[in-house]
């Protein structure tokens, strides 16, 4: 188990890992045995590095992929998009990482489009015929001496049908990687036992997990982008009036004097006296999170201090701002301390992600930054500056805050991704891949066509790193619209009560690179299964969430070997697969798991006590429950790990009291 970094020609000066954070793992520089076959090759249109794959090892991760699992036999290009409506690779935060069932994970530093042809055989150098070849020909040559009478080319077809069906999967035997432009590269090569160790020791690599305060893991409710602070004020009241969770309120464009371009800017009317309004939503207990996006309006305050330090392209008439050079993010970083000063703690950090494919609205490929990076690196890097540099005008609170654009080695950033996107299935697959490239996502419910729809996407926001509800163009919370009220106030409140379990997870991933969200295959890599399953995913180390979709009443469920119980029936199972017809969300708790679960609050304050059940699933004689506490929600906190066992009672500590023990099976 261990991290090499090997390089290749000369790498670009632009590369992911110059704006990442100091690595927290140890990197060696040696070859290690299994990229002693890695070939490097130079041309014309820049540079390929060819990978050895096992034939039959798996492939996953490139980032957020919501349209395909399995990678092998893939091509995925890693290029930015806000439209990735096809499993090509374009994604809002496609990532050159990939790990493998090997043993073996590469990530190559590059912020070019790179491809990846991934399990491919190439015809051998001298020009002898390829193993696949020179099968065929050896089954053709047989097949004619056995002499059974049949043309040659009825012949040809026979042999070639056997063989490509004995032969699929295993005719493929490369990882090749395409970079354009670039005369070199390096790679991290990570080896380990099992995916799990791969992608924890990326997240290593890439600085640890993010470690967001607890209230971000709580609900996150966005008003109606065209609401006044009345309204915003009203939609905050009825939240609480209802009784529905929620810990952050955020504000869509309509916050602003201007936007597509930004001018960051109050907008007078419909916000008059904002000092007010921000104390208001704050005193009811929500943290505020405004919406932007970073190109600047010429009416912002801003915009003559950072011509000089943006791009030679405008976007909806803005600046595009160089976040890659110390005076831009100063200057964009100052202006947004005074939103902060306001009593601001989050930002949705939209647009920066670009599309090819509707109207190509941000800058091109070709365009020139001050720094001297082109438009095709900026894509790559773009929304990992500009959270740095919110996260410059945050200080020293932590969030969790949005962002539509991430790449390659985001893991340590309080920032969950989203789209515009709206299909349930593909929402669902993207929680399932964003755990293998150190990334949060955002399944978030905006309408719904029905109440059914409704509590399907509620279902599985409930399980899922941040619980969003982008009610952007909803005068109405949509479970007043669909009449459902107690049944959503009812799953947001098993959010509630997983919070303490949640936030430990995200310990772990703060300390161990441990993904608080995902893939079975992840950990249970050894069953053959588990390599297929694309529509289940961990949820902390305990649990396996197996979301319905939407439209659907009904699905097949793979546990792995052992006994796990329905987190809300008790009811207990057996590894393998079940069918199950449920309105609920299947949910799994494993055998011999102590479960703590707190009796929900609406939001967290800084001095909530949470009372916990432990909830014992099976013998739970030498089982522990971990609760993990943090000082206080700076970056200076520090945290304490809780060791519940079945015998736990009373005060743990400020933040945790047990109340009780619960015997399931
Ligand atoms: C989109 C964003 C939505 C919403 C909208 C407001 O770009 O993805 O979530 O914020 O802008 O205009």
């Amino acid at each position: 188990m261990s991290v090499y970094k090997l390089r290749y020609g000369t790498p670009e000066e632009v590369v992911p890992s110059r704006f990442a954070p100091t690595p927290k793992c140890e990197i060696l520089e040696e070859v290690p045995e299994g990229a002693k076959g890695i070939t490097f090759t130079r041309s014309a249109r820049g540079c390929v590095l060819n990978i050895p794959l096992d034939p039959t090892a798996e492939v996953y991760g490139f980032g957020l992929q919501l349209k395909g699992f399995r990678q092998r036999g893939q091509k995925k290009m890693i290029r930015p998009n806000a439209d990735p409506l096809s499993n090509s690779g374009d994604s809002h935060a496609p990532v050159p990482f990939f790990v493998t069932t090997a043993g073996f994970g590469v990530y190559v530093d590059t912020a070019r489009y790179a491809s990846f042809y991934c399990g491919k055989e190439m015809r051998p150098a001298d020009g002898r015929p390829s193993s696949a070849e020179e099968d065929m020909i050896a089954q053709q040559k047989k097949a004619r001496e056995a002499g059974d009478g049949k043309s040659d080319g009825d012949l040809a077809i026979d042999v070639f049908s056997t063989l490509y069906e004995a032969k699929r999967g295993t005719e493929r035997n490369l990882v090749t990687v395409e970079i354009p432009v670039a005369q070199g590269v390096d790679i991290y090569f990570i080896t380990g036992k099992d995916i799990l160790s791969l992608v924890s020791q990326y997240n290593m690599l890439s600085g640890g997990g993010c470690m967001p305060p607890m209230w971000g893991l709580g609900v996150l409710y966005r008003c109606d982008m065209k609401f006044g602070a009345d309204e915003v004020l009203k939609m905050a009241r009825r939240i609480r009036e209802l009784q529905i969770p929620c810990d952050i309120l955020g504000l869509e464009p309509g916050w602003q004097s201007h936007t597509y371009s930004c001018s960051y800017l109050w907008d007078a009317g419909r916000f008059p006296h904002p000092e007010e309004t921000v104390k208001e939503i704050t005193d009811m207990g929500f943290h505020l999170n405004l919406w932007e996006h970073a190109f600047v309006h010429p009416t912002s305050p801003v915009y003559r201090d950072l011509l000089p330090y943006s791009g030679d392209w405008l976007v909806w008439e803005g600046l595009v701002p160089d976040f890659t050079l110390p005076e831009a993010r100063k200057i964009f970083a100052d202006y947004q301390k005074k939103l902060v000063a306001m009593g601001v703690s989050g930002f949705k950090l939209d647009e920066c992600d670009g599309s090819d494919f509707t109207g190509g609205w941000t800058f091109p490929n070709h365009a020139c930054f001050p720094s001297g990076m082109d438009g095709e690196q900026y894509h790559s890097l773009f929304g990992t500056l500009y959270l740095q540099t919110l996260l410059d005008a945050l200080g020293n609170e932590r969030t969790l805050s949005e962002v539509r654009n991430l790449g390659a080695l985001a893991a340590s950033y309080p920032f969950a991704l989203y789209s515009d996107l709206y299909g349930h299935r593909d929402f669902i697959t993207g929680v399932v891949n964003a755990g293998f490239s150190g990334l949060l996502w955002s399944p978030e419910v905006r309408h719904a066509t029905d109440k059914a729809d409704l509590l399907r996407r509620v279902q599985c926001v409930v399980f899922s790193a941040q619980a969003l509800i982008n009610a952007f163009y909803l005068s109405e919370m949509p479970w007043e619209m669909h009449g459902c009220t107690d049944e959503v106030r009812e799953l947001l409140r098993v959010r509630m009560a997983l919070l303490p379990y949640l936030f430990t997870a995200f310990y772990d991933y703060h300390t161990e690179g441990k993904p608080p969200v995902r893939a079975l295959v992840t950990d249970y890599g050894e069953e053959e299964f588990a390599r297929t399953v694309a529509d289940e995913y961990l949820f902390g180390d305990a649990m396996i969430v197996a979301p319905i979709p939407s439209g659907e009443e009904e699905r097949d469920v793979w546990l792995p070997a052992g006994v796990w119980y329905d987190f809300f029936t008790g009811e207990r199972y057996e590894g393998g697969i079940h069918h199950r017809a449920t309105e609920g969300i299947p949910v799994y708790v494993k055998e011999g798991t102590l479960l703590p679960l707190a009796e929900p609050v609406e939001f967290v304050r800084p001095d909530t006590r949470f009372d916990i059940t432990l909830r014992a699933y099976g013998d739970c004689e030498n089982a522990v429950a971990r609760l993990a506490e943090e000082s206080d929600t700076t970056y200076a906190a520090t945290y304490t790990v809780h060791r519940l066992t079945k015998d736990s009672e009373g005060d743990i500590s400020p933040r945790y009291r047990v109340v009780g023990i619960e015997k399931i099976g």
